[in-house]
């Protein structure tokens, strides 16, 4: 039987961490997967979780079985920061955990899927993993443009999508530091975005990955919100691997938006009976420590602070791209100014990025996509002369 199965190609992204570790130039920059890094270029655990971590050791008294849903503490600790605080939705809200964003784009997919959607419409390029969800799940993937080739959110095409989708369609959008682009919707964007929704009840999934990333824990969910305030019923994915940088204990939240409030129980049920049969329950340390950091003011504080300090680094290394278009033409390093969130993606060829690979030790997805968290003071001039070399005529 097991013969059957044929090779699958292993995943792009997760296969550049191995080559980048398995090389031995000690210059070597690492622009692959989406973790944060310092201008030392370590992914240290943040220091308000260390601390959370540590009231988790002395205050949980047992490590029994919390059920589908997962820890409801860390789930509602969350909702301020989603949804805004007192906000009039909380009572159409459900919401459980998920192992990473991952696991909750999954539950979200599955769920759309059990209750009678047939294909998603997806912006184009996505994370890369979006497509095999969806695909698994066996959803059809009805694709539009996400971008513009100048470096701008392509409105008519998701409008276009939202529009033209049919009864058994919904449409998945990024809410902030779109993943690989860095392209977001502006404000009337998202205004327009949600007209949409709303003039043709077509349901929105909406990932968000990266929340104080972008442009700060408010703006960033601030488009999301919009759509909210609009439409009777969303989906929402929520991971909690980059902003709490929780990455390998996998952390996420799976919120469902319902038009009426008595119609939560039997959506959830749904949604703890799929998370059930697919991995049973999530792993609690992870949304235990978010939990109890979100608990104490303090812990918040430093941990916002933190989420701060991250940011403007990157804002810093965006700028520092965008001034060195010059020297690298053609490859619109200006638009990154205006981008957000961990990525970017340049419009480099196959050729040119496996040159940068092998001539310059630098990694990146072969879509061209660059975390610029992975750009700091000691590599970005390296970076920048590289993209010189083999954008030269
Ligand atoms: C990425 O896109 O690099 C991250 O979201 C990590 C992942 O799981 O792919």
């Amino acid at each position: 039987m097991l013969e059957n199965l044929s090779p699958q190609a292993p995943d792009a992204l997760l296969a550049l961490i191995k080559m980048h570790a398995a090389d031995p130039r000690e210059d070597k920059i690492d622009l692959g997967v989406g973790v944060y890094r310092t201008n030392d270029g370590a992914t240290p655990v943040f220091r308000a979780i260390k601390q959370a971590e540590k009231r988790l050791l002395e205050v949980q008294d047992s490590k029994s079985y919390l059920g589908p849903e997962g820890d409801s503490g860390f789930v509602k600790a969350l909702m301020p920061y989603i949804f805004g605080k007192g906000s009039p939705l909380v009572d159409r809200i459900e919401g459980m955990q998920t192992p990473g964003g991952t696991g909750a784009v999954r539950l979200a997919v599955s769920l759309a899927a059990k209750a009678g959607v047939k294909r998603i419409h997806l912006g184009i390029p996505s994370w890369p993993n979006h497509a095999q969800i969806l695909e698994d799940v066996g959803v059809e993937i009805v694709p539009f443009d996400h971008a513009n080739a100048d470096g701008s959110a392509n409105l008519d095409a998701v409008l276009g999508a939202i529009r033209g989708a049919g009864d058994a369609d919904a449409v998945l959008l990024h809410g902030c530091c779109h993943n690989p682009t860095g392209i977001d919707y502006t404000a009337e964007e998202w205004e327009a975005i949600a007209d949409a929704f709303a003039e043709t009840g077509v349901l929105p999934i909406l990932d968000i990955a990266y929340q104080g990333l972008g442009q700060g824990m408010e703006e960033d969910v601030a488009g999301v919100r919009t759509v909210l305030a609009k439409v009777p019923q969303a989906l929402l994915a929520y991971s909690c691997d980059k902003n709490f940088g929780l990455y390998r204990d996998r952390v996420g939240a799976f919120y469902m938006i319902a038009s009426e409030a008595e119609q939560l129980d039997a959506i959830a049920s749904n949604a703890n009976a799929l998370a059930r049969a697919n991995w049973s329950m999530p792993p609690d340390h992870g949304g235990a420590s978010v939990r109890l950091l979100l608990e104490d003011e303090g812990m918040t504080k430093l941990w916002l602070e933190e989420l701060d300090e991250m940011r403007e680094r990157m804002r810093r290394v965006r700028e520092r791209l965008a001034a060195a278009d010059n020297e690298a033409p053609g490859l619109n390093l200006s638009a990154l100014a205006d981008q957000n969130g961990l990525f970017a993606m340049l419009p480099l060829d196959k050729a040119q990025i496996a040159k940068l690979r092998e001539d310059h030790a630098i990694y990146m997805a072969g879509s061209g996509r660059i975390n610029v968290a992975g750009l700091h003071a000691g590599n970005t001039e390296k970076f920048i002369a590289a993209l010189a070399d083999v954008s030269k005529a």
